[in-house]
């Protein structure tokens, strides 16, 4: 297997002692080996995948991710999960019933290979936010993926005093990829420290039971959430907001932010909170 952008070759694999070949990889594309899959429920899982030596990215950014085996590979989305300085890159994907990718990406295994186009982009970035005493970040189902790359960022730390992941899903169990990233800081060499000091994780229910229920949009709107975490409500002079969720959460927790009097940011740009319109969840 080997990766790399502007190839256009045939690569050989093999699957139980059998050599297959994957179709030709399109120009200017890299392909990437897969390294590890983890299944969390019937809907959702993780993945991830050698990162080609050359691949740049701004933790927070996504990148366009497709399968070989079509003359037209379809692709879709994909915040990158992992933090820049990783020596892999790792997804969190829905599993779409018939979906044109998902369908198929759900299968994959270590050693198949997975298309990624070779530009990162993103406005879901600390660049884009100025610097304050906390930033929130709002995130409903597999919108948490841009914040599991940014909570593993040293800088993500360095330029917030406070680093609160909110996550609201359905159920429970669609709680457990956020649950085990944060878990996991603690080990963390580069963010353990800091993470322990500064990362809080406040995670919600909608339709199951949880000691938090609720969408994020009601527990601002009651002031719930500034009760569970002991804070005040969010003021424009210290605090930022990062919002990932499907395009209605992203509406509706925009409108929230702005009614605490923050205002949209961009690369070119920066201000008080951030949102990312083209994930796909
Ligand atoms: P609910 O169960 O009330 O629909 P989804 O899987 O549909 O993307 O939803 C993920 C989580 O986001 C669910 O808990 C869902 O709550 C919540 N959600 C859906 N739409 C919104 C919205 N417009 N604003 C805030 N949260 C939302």
């Amino acid at each position: 297997m080997r990766s790399g952008a502007g190839t256009d070759a045939r690569i050989g694999y093999f699957r139980f002692g059998v050599e297959f070949m994957t179709p030709a990889i399109p120009a200017g594309m890299f392909a990437q080996s897969v390294t590890e899959v983890e299944h969390y429920t019937n809907t959702l899982f993780r993945f991830r995948i050698t990162r080609p030596e050359s691949f740049r990215f701004r933790s927070g950014e996504f990148v366009m991710i497709g399968l070989p085996g079509h003359d037209r590979p379809v692709f879709r989305a994909y915040s990158i999960a992992s933090p820049a300085w990783d020596d892999q890159l790792e997804f969190y994907s829905i599993k779409v019933p018939d979906g044109p990718l998902t369908e198929h990406l759900q299968r994959i295994q270590p050693g198949d290979t997975v298309l990624m186009r070779p530009k990162p982009t993103g406005t879901l970035v600390n660049d884009a936010l100025l610097g304050g005493d906390r930033v929130y970040m709002f995130a409903t189902g597999t919108g948490v993926a841009p914040f599991a790359s940014l909570i593993r960022d040293p800088e993500t730390y360095q330029k917030f005093g406070q680093v609160i992941l909110c996550h609201c899903c359905r159920t429970v169990a669609e709680l457990t990829y956020g649950r085990n990233l944060v878990a996991s800081l603690a080990d963390d060499p580069l963010v353990g420290e800091a993470a322990a000091l500064q990362l809080r994780h406040y995670t919600s229910a909608t339709r199951e039971e949880h000691p938090h229920r609720g969408r994020l949009t009601e527990l601002l709107a009651t002031g719930q959430l500034f009760t569970d975490l002991g804070l005040p409500p969010i003021e424009p002079d210290c605090d930022r907001g990062m919002i990932c969720g499907s395009a209605a959460m992203l509406r509706d927790t925009k409108s929230a932010l702005e009614s605490f009097g923050l205002v949209e940011g961009s690369n070119n740009a920066p201000a008080t909170f951030v949102i990312e319109r083209s994930f796909v969840g």
